[in-house]
């Protein structure tokens, strides 16, 4: 079904796909896979395995109850803007299905704060499994930072925050004093642990810098947000590539940072154009602690997460037989 879904036009294919995610019992979901991974730890937290859902699939929370039952290692819900916020009017996606890779120019769209942490309240207070729940959250000054990240340390069962800095439509040149005066603000309210998530567009030095500044006030990095690409279907004439593309993109950045040894003293959340088990292997190897998916699953849905989980924990099998 979601196949056909797929060939439709893109705002359409994302509206029902939404709307029968949303409804769907989470006891149909055809494909489940407890994947237990060896266990990693987190910025302190720990995960059933490596595998998480990254930020744009569920913005509100609205789907956070079936996501929470296929045997992810962590969800995260957002990004959540203080405001609600409309997505900006155009075509918002294009998709190449060949390259597993997209275009989006959603322009951040949330429900807000208000409703976001009113659902994240009613689902987690009925919830626990092994899952984890982390929230991406997207301000436009220090002070939406400070009073997103306030609101959401107040649910216990958010394990982490992610603070997204790097939104292609908005953020085009990095600013590295203004980012490190929103962590030092944020340091002092909250004592969960605090990702930030960085745009692939950061040259060595910027990443230098940025690495050297904030590494103080962060407990990792997620690396990356969707690359920024000139796209003229919306009014802000950018769009953001994700999917296996920006995985071929991202070969140097991951050297880059694996080079600089930044995953020697930080946990590193590695997002972009994962699509199997094989690549996440590789990814953990090198040093980086966990991945997000996200194009993937806008493209194979449930299926996509079983389909990973399912080789890796194959691999984890594999290898704790052949240690013995
Ligand atoms: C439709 C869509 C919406 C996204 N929304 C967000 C968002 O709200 N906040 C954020 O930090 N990243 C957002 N991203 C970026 C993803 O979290 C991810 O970092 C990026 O797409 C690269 O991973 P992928 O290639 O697996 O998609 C979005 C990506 C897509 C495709």
């Amino acid at each position: 079904m979601f196949t056909l879904i797929n060939k439709l036009p893109p705002n359409i294919t994302y509206t029902i796909s939404h709307k029968l995610l949303k409804y769907l019992p989470h006891k149909l979901i055809p494909w489940k896979s407890f994947c237990k991974y060896p266990v990693k730890l987190l910025c302190g937290v720990e995960l059933i395995n490596p595998v998480g859902l990254g930020a744009g699939i569920d913005k509100d929370g609205d789907l956070l109850r079936q996501l929470l039952n296929v045997g992810l290692g962590f969800v995260v819900v957002g990004s959540i803007t203080l405001r609600p916020r409309k997505k900006i009017q155009g075509v918002n996606y294009v998709k190449y299905p060949k390259y597993y890779t997209m275009l989006n120019a959603l322009g951040l769209p949330s429900r807000g704060l208000h409703y976001v942490y009113s659902k994240l309240n009613e689902v987690l207070s009925k919830y626990d499994g092994l899952t984890k729940v982390f929230v991406s959250v997207a301000g436009f000054s220090c002070e939406e930072f400070v009073k997103l990240v306030y609101y959401i340390s107040k649910i216990s069962k958010v394990s982490i925050i992610e603070l997204n800095v790097s939104c292609p439509q908005y953020i085009d040149k990095i600013n590295i004093d203004y980012i490190t005066d929103v962590l030092k603000h944020i340091s002092s309210i909250t004592t969960k642990p605090i990702l930030l998530k960085l745009s692939p567009k950061l040259s060595r030095s910027v990443l230098r810098e940025l690495f050297r500044k904030t590494s103080k006030y962060v407990d990792g990095y997620v690396i990356s947000n969707t690359f920024p690409i000139t796209f003229k279907y919306v009014k802000t004439g950018i769009a953001g590539l994700s999917g296996y593309l920006l995985f071929k993109t991202n070969l140097g950045l991951i050297r880059e940072v694996i080079r600089l040894g930044i995953h020697e003293t930080h946990d590193i959340i590695y997002s972009g154009g994962v699509v199997s088990a094989n690549q996440i292997i590789q990814l953990l190897k090198l040093g980086f602690r966990a991945v997000e998916l996200v194009t993937l699953f806008t493209f194979e849905y449930f299926y996509g997460i079983y389909r990973i989980l399912h080789s890796l924990c194959n691999v984890a099998y594999y290898c704790e037989n052949k240690s013995k």
